[in-house]
Parts: structure tokens; C-alpha cells; sequence
């Protein structure tokens, strides 16, 4: 445990709250920070390695408190590899969250979609990963643990209880397989044509170092993304951040919905 002190401090200044479910808020999501309850709020600058969460559109706070009767730790905003080079720039937030007692990790993001039927302002989530960028967050750790098994990491049961509260909800919810490319440039048509033979649905640049550290540490994993634009080269729109944030208002609510829903129904 690298950062005993962070963990410390943090329950010397939350008394009473027992997170199960750590959420990562990704871009556009912030507002879903609202619906937490008896929140007690924490800036990442107070955190001993808790990164700068650069990206316009995050926050940086970790908050505890409780949502539709869950407690939860919900990380409002995330730091990306391409931002400082670091692949493992989450690592110490999300073995906070494990070491304050968190079992499952939520994760949210931002994404373009090589599926046609998966348009900007849709959600979908992801089943499975591929790691385009040749990196991992678990470089240089030496514990045999590093050689963490990957089969199943969006955990089959999570999943299907996201695919009955969309059911119950009458959300379209897409299903796919995310690669992760390093940005901060957009992918070229030519590198989303070859994703697409890959196997790939939806095309981002965040959540699979993170996937992989919680799956390091233990925890159950489940993932959604919100479509905020078709892949390069599949359709004439420019790809922009600011098009992608407005975009990502479109799914806000379906979201926020499922998210809220399945913490109602957690355990
Ligand atoms: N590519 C990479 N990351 C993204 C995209 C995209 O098309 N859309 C949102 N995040």
C-alpha cells in the first residue's frame, strides 16, 4: 500500500462512510456528482498522488457519500496517459479506492463509435478491450500479481444486470469491444478501418490502464461509454473536444439513469 497516509487522511475526514462502489466520472459526467448524498469531498491537490485532472471538463474530486442507498467513491474526473506520459497515472487513485473498501469499479468515458448503429449521443458498454498502444500501467511492478488475468475483466455479472436495468428502462444500450488508442491526436480513417478488423466498437483514450489496475487490485469492473462521434472517417463531421463534450450532453440523462438504477438494485 503506497499511500497509507492519502487513505488516512481520508477516513480521518469521512467518519461513517464505507464505499462499495467506485465510480469514475469521464467527460460530460461531472454533473452526475449532483446526485450523491452526505458527500464528503476531497480535492485531488489534497491527495499525495492523486493526478492534475487536466481535460477541460473535470473536476478532480473524490467524493464519498451514497446513491440510491449505496455508499459509493466516485472519482469526478480522470488524468490520461497522453497528458504526462505515464501509463499508471490512475494507479493511486484507484488503490485508494480499493484500500477504502470498494469491491467493484465503475468506469465512464467518452468515445467515438465504429458501429453505425451506435450514433453520437448513444451509450455503450464495453464488453471487452484491446490495448492498441503497446503500454501498461503495470510496467516496473515486480509482485508476481502483475500478470494479471484478463479473460472476463468486465465482469459477466455486472454486465448483465446493466443490460436488465437498461431493459427495465427502455435505454438502447449498445454493446462492444473498446481499443485504446494513446491520443491526443484523433485516430486516422486508415487506423480506425484497421481497428475495426481488430475487432473493435467503439474507439477512446482513457479506461483500459485503469481497467487493468482495478483488475490488479481486485475489483469487479464494468464499463460504459458515451458516443459522442462516429470514428474518423466515418462520417463528415469534424472531430473536435468541444463537439465531443456537447455530444455527450445528448447521453447524459440515459446514463445517469442506468448508473442510478444500478446502484438501487447493488447487492
Ligand atoms: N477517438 C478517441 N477518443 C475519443 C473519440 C475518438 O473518436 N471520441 C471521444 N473520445
Amino acid at each position: 500500500m503506497a499511500q497509507n497516509n492519502v487513505v488516512d487522511l481520508i477516513h480521518s475526514k469521512s467518519e461513517g462512510h464505507n464505499p462499495k462502489v467506485g465510480i469514475i466520472l469521464g467527460t460530460g459526467l461531472g454533473p452526475f456528482a449532483e446526485n450523491i448524498k452526505n458527500k464528503t469531498i476531497f480535492s485531488y491537490d489534497d491527495l499525495y498522488g492523486f493526478p492534475d485532472a487536466g481535460v477541460k471538463g473535470h473536476a478532480g474530486q473524490l467524493i464519498l457519500g451514497e446513491i440510491n442507498g449505496t455508499e459509493v467513491a466516485v472519482l469526478q474526473g480522470r488524468a490520461h496517459y497522453y497528458e504526462t506520459g505515464n501509463p499508471d497515472v490512475m494507479r493511486i487513485p484507484i488503490e485508494t479506492l480499493k484500500d477504502l473498501g470498494c469491491e467493484t469499479l465503475l468506469l465512464t468515458n467518452a468515445a467515438g463509435s465504429l458501429l453505425p448503429e451506435a450514433q453520437p449521443g448513444s451509450i455503450m458498454m464495453l464488453t471487452d478491450h484491446i490495448n492498441f498502444t503497446g503500454v501498461n500501467p503495470l510496467f516496473g511492478e515486480t509482485e508476481t500479481s502483475r500478470f494479471v488475468d484478463m479473460a472476463n475483466a468486465y465482469h459477466p455479472t455486472l454486465c448483465e444486470k446493466f443490460r436488465t436495468v437498461a431493459d427495465s428502462k427502455n435505454i438502447t444500450l449498445h454493446e462492444g469491444v473498446y481499443i485504446w488508442f494513446s491520443g491526443p491526436s484523433f485516430e486516422t480513417p486508415a487506423e480506425i478501418r484497421a481497428a475495426k478488423l481488430l475487432g473493435a466498437d467503439a474507439v477512446g483514450m482513457s479506461t483500459v490502464p485503469e481497467v487493468i489496475l482495478a483488475r490488479f487490485y481486485g475489483l469487479k469492473v464494468a464499463a460504459i461509454s458515451i458516443i459522442t462521434n462516429m470514428a474518423a472517417g466515418m462520417s463528415d463531421e469534424h472531430l473536435t473536444h468541444a463537439h465531443s463534450i456537447e455530444n455527450a450532453k445528448k447521453a447524459t440523462n440515459d446514463i445517469q439513469t442506468l448508473l442510478s438504477e444500478f446502484l438501487l438494485n447493488y447487492k
